[in-house]
């Protein structure tokens, strides 16, 4: 170790024990042995500052960094949308977090405890308890996604035991806008009284979205690790991050270009059918409305007549609003899970297309 480095590493001790003293008086870890600690992260040698520093460019990049949903601070919200809410969801994950008053985006400190553990191991260890249907998603360090990104309980919820029927009164009525660890794991959607298979390798990766989406990141940091990100630009081209998929497509996704391709055309021919052909019958059979930018939801507040009472709808009408929601804001166009998103599609259409045209 050359003299340099020592000596910084001396000087951030002192200034790292001076921080420890202001902030934690008498009840943080003082001395020596705690700064020596301390260091193992808090350098300025290069070789710490290279393990680290990449990793916060890139996530700066990240929309879990750039977004501006830190600001839905209210209480049912702040679990996913703040590290503060997240903290508090992760330790009770039953319980809704408090409101929080001074929101920060989800930070290192959501996922990762580095003071409490001294290391960079998740702060959400166990498997997620899924909010819709019960169960669990349990695949190692994806679990802290699927904390955030799985449905979420509809209100009026026609999941709930002896549920009949009632009037749905939201236009934003269904599971929210991450249902990605569902469609994954192939769990949580409306099975119409059946049941959908969800068998598919993508299901087996032992790591779940960690695999996809933290992959190696491709020349630059415009996907992977701690972007998050699988789709990115390169220069005006799109681009699928393949370094996390050659272990397995090994010989149909030799280049990002080539990944890409592939991605596309299995997400264009699931969208055609989501939209073009379930979308059009939900609304027919006035369960959807057609929006002006050519967007679906749902066809709340219908009432029998004008002045009439509201429309009560049945568990089967209200699953079939919550699964097209869900497969549409999944938004890998079925990639994540084909067999489970193509058989809850076909399943809602079955079911559409035995109800009687109004
Ligand atoms: C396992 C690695 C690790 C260890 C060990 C560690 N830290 Fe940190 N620390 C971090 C990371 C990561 C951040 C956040 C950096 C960022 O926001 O990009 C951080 C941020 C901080 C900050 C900035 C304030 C804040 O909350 O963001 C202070 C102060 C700090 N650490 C003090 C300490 C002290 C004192 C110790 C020893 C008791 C320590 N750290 C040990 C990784 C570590
Ligand atoms: C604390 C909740 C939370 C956790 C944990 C979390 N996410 Fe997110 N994620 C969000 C939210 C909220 C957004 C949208 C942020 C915004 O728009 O402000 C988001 C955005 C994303 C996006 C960007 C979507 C886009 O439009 O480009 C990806 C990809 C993503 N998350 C993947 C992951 C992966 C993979 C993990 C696990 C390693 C993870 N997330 C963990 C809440 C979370
Ligand atoms: C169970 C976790 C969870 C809860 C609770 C939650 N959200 Fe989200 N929300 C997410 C995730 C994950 C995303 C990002 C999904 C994606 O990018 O695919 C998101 C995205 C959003 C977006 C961005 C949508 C868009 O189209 O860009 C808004 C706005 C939002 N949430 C508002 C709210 C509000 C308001 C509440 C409380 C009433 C709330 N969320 C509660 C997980 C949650
Ligand atoms: C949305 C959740 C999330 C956030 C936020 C997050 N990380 Fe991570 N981080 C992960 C996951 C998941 C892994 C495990 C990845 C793996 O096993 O490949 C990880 C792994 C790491 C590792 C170990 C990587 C390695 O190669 O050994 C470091 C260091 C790290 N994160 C630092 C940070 C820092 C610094 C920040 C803030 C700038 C941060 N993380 C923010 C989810 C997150
Ligand atoms: C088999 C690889 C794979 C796995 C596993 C995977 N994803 Fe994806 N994900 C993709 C692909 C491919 C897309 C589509 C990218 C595109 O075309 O924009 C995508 C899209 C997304 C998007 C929309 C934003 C974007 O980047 O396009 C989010 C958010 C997301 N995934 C989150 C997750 C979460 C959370 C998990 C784990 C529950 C997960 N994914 C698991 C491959 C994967
Ligand atoms: C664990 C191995 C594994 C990993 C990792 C993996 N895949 Fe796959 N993928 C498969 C298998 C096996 C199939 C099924 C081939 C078939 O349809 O019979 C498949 C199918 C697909 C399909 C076709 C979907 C359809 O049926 O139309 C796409 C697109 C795809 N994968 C994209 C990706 C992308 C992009 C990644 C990385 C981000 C990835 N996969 C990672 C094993 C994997």
């Amino acid at each position: 170790m050359n003299r340099w480095i020592k000596t910084g590493m001396l000087v951030g001790a002192i200034l790292m024990a001076a921080i420890l003293v202001g902030c934690k008086g008498d009840t943080g870890p003082a001395g020596p042995a705690g700064t020596a600690t301390c260091m193992n992260c808090h350098t300025d040698n290069e070789a710490m500052a290279d393990y680290i520093r990449p990793l916060q460019l890139q996530y700066e990049a990240s929309l879990h960094a750039t977004g501006t949903t830190y600001l839905r601070s209210e209480s049912s919200c702040s679990g996913c949308h703040t590290t503060e809410g997240y903290q508090q969801y992760v330790a009770a994950p039953l319980v809704t977090p408090p409101v929080v008053e001074d929101p920060t985006h989800i930070g290192c400190f959501a996922c990762h405890a580095p003071h409490s553990n001294q290391s960079f191991a998740m702060r959400q260890t166990s498997a997620t308890p899924f909010k819709v249907g019960g169960g669990t998603y349990d695949k190692q360090e994806s679990n802290t996604c699927a904390m955030c990104h799985q449905v979420r309980v509809p209100s009026p919820d026609f999941n709930a035991a002896g549920f009949v029927s009632d009037s749905m009164s939201s236009s934003r009525f269904g599971g929210h806008h991450g249902p990605q660890s569902n469609v994954l794991s192939g769990h949580g959607l409306w099975t119409f009284g059946g049941t959908f298979s969800a068998t598919h390798s993508h299901n087996s990766i032992a790591d779940g979205c960690v695999t996809c989406h933290m992959a190696a990141k491709p020349a630059g940091s415009l996907a992977g690790n701690h972007t998050f990100a699988v789709a990115y630009m390169s220069g005006t081209s799109e681009r699928i991050n393949s370094k996390g998929c050659i272990g397995c497509h090994s010989s149909d996704m030799p280049s990002d270009a080539v990944a890409l391709t592939f991605v596309d055309d299995a997400k264009h021919e699931f969208l055609a059918a989501l939209n073009d052909t379930l979308a059009v019958r939900l609304t027919t059979l006035g369960l959807l409305k057609k929006n002006t930018d050519g967007s679906y939801s749902p066809q709340n507040n219908r009432r029998v007549s004008s002045t009439g009472p509201r429309v009560l709808w049945t568990k089967d009408e209200l699953g079939a609003i919550f699964n097209y929601g869900a497969l549409l804001e999944d938004r890998s166009g079925s990639v994540h899970n084909p067999t489970y998103a193509w058989a809850a599609l076909r399943a809602t259409l079955n079911w559409a297309n035995a109800q009687p045209t109004p």
